[in-house]
């Protein structure tokens, strides 16, 4: 058994991380009167007949994907929470990815003003970055996560047995994550990702064990530095300027959250190229490993404009300017603001190379 402790004062809790968990989850549940288990229907298939829950717990299924991560489903889980008779004791357990996790996690957080969540995530993203760190939230027509909450599980259980159903285009999704902790963090786990990526990608349990714990272990140690994101927390945005704008301008459809911020860290690291932030076999390291992924780097021809013109409408951004995360050096990013027309041109000196 792996445990990692996420430190913030009285919302402090621990991650485990251990192959098999699920089975005996029962036992691991903090006492609570009653409670749900929201999930969604590919998960409940798989994972939503335990004997942890069967007796106690009500269930809340809902379809998958990213279009039910909005205010109406969210509506009809606290319709469903109350009907269910839940009470400031009761607790909500996440099961699933992080559509799920973030679904449940706002809802827990807004019922009666707060009651208790566990994160009980599926995916590889979910498990090394969306469960971790307390960012719940949904999104509206014009926005992703623009309603939302920094509110702490608590507890996280992480069984990586889970990621062997996992369809392989989400697996290789999360992967975007687990290499962005590499960049911005922690130059050594870079390197192991380098030796360890193939033995990784075959899913052995050893290496996955590890590289989740290591993720946690970041994760962790960033946000209780700065748990609001007012400073440190934003190395972990990087790929993620472009990552979300192309996320809106595909309208959730075409791309996951992992793909897009592929594309994004691709993007991203030929513009610290261009800018002179890093050297070009920093740069040429850091596309083999994208690339080593098997996941899709490149975008169509004619949706630039469109990404800049969503880009200049990220939460991040000041005075006009797009802010970008950057890679700045080995596991290190650094913020970068940039008015339109520098990131036309640095896009379309990469799209003409
Ligand atoms: N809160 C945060 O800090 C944070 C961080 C990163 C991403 N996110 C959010 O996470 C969401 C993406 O999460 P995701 O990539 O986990 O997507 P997801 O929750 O949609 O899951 C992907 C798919 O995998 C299925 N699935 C889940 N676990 C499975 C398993 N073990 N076996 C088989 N199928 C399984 C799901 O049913 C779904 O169809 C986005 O909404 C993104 O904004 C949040
Ligand atoms: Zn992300």
């Amino acid at each position: 058994m792996q445990t990692v402790q996420v430190n913030l004062g009285p919302s402090s809790y621990s991650l485990q991380i251990t192959p098999g968990l699920l089975d005996d989850l029962q036992d691991l549940l903090p006492p609570a009167e009653g409670g749900v288990v929201i999930t969604d229907e590919a998960v409940d298939a798989l994972y939503g007949r335990s004997p942890a829950w069967d007796l106690t717990m009500h269930k809340i299924v809902i379809a998958p994907g990213e279009e039910e991560k909005n205010l109406q489903t969210a509506a009809a889980i606290l319709d469903r929470m109350q009907k269910s008779g839940l009470t400031r004791h009761s607790i909500v357990v996440a099961l699933g990815g992080g559509v799920v996790g973030d679904l449940a996690g706002f809802c827990a957080s807004v019922y009666m003003r707060g009651i208790p969540y566990i994160q009980v995530p599926t995916t590889l993203l979910a498990q090394v970055d969306s469960a971790v760190g307390g960012k719940t939230g949904v999104n509206l027509p014009g926005g992703k996560n623009m309603v939302g909450s920094f509110y702490q599980p608590q507890g996280v259980f992480i069984d990586p047995r889970t990621l062997q159903t996992l369809p392989q285009r989400h697996f290789i999704s999360g992967l975007a994550e687990v290499i962005k902790y590499g960049l911005a963090w922690d130059y050594a786990f870079f390197c192991y990702l380098q030796e360890h990526l193939s033995q990784l990608l075959a899913l052995e349990e050893e290496i996955l064990t590890e590289v989740i714990k290591r993720c946690c272990e970041i994760k962790a140690e960033v946000v209780a530095q700065d748990e609001k994101e007012h400073g440190v927390r934003k190395v972990l945005n990087c790929g993620h300027t472009i990552g979300h704008a192309l996320e809106a301008v595909t309208f959730y459809k075409q791309y996951t959250h992992g793909e897009a911020v592929f594309v994004g860290l691709y993007l991203e690291t030929r513009m610290a190229e261009g800018l002179g932030l890093i050297d070009s076999a920093q740069s040429q390291a850091i596309l083999t490993l994208l690339g080593r992924t098997g996941a899709g780097l490149t975008l169509k021809e004619g949706l630039w404009t469109k990404l800049i013109r969503a880009m200049l409408a990220d939460k991040k951004n000041r005075s006009g300017k797009i802010s970008f995360m950057l890679p700045a050096g080995p596991g290190r990013v650094t913020e970068v603001l940039l008015i339109a027309e520098e990131v036309m041109e640095l896009l379309e000196t990469i799209a003409t190379q």
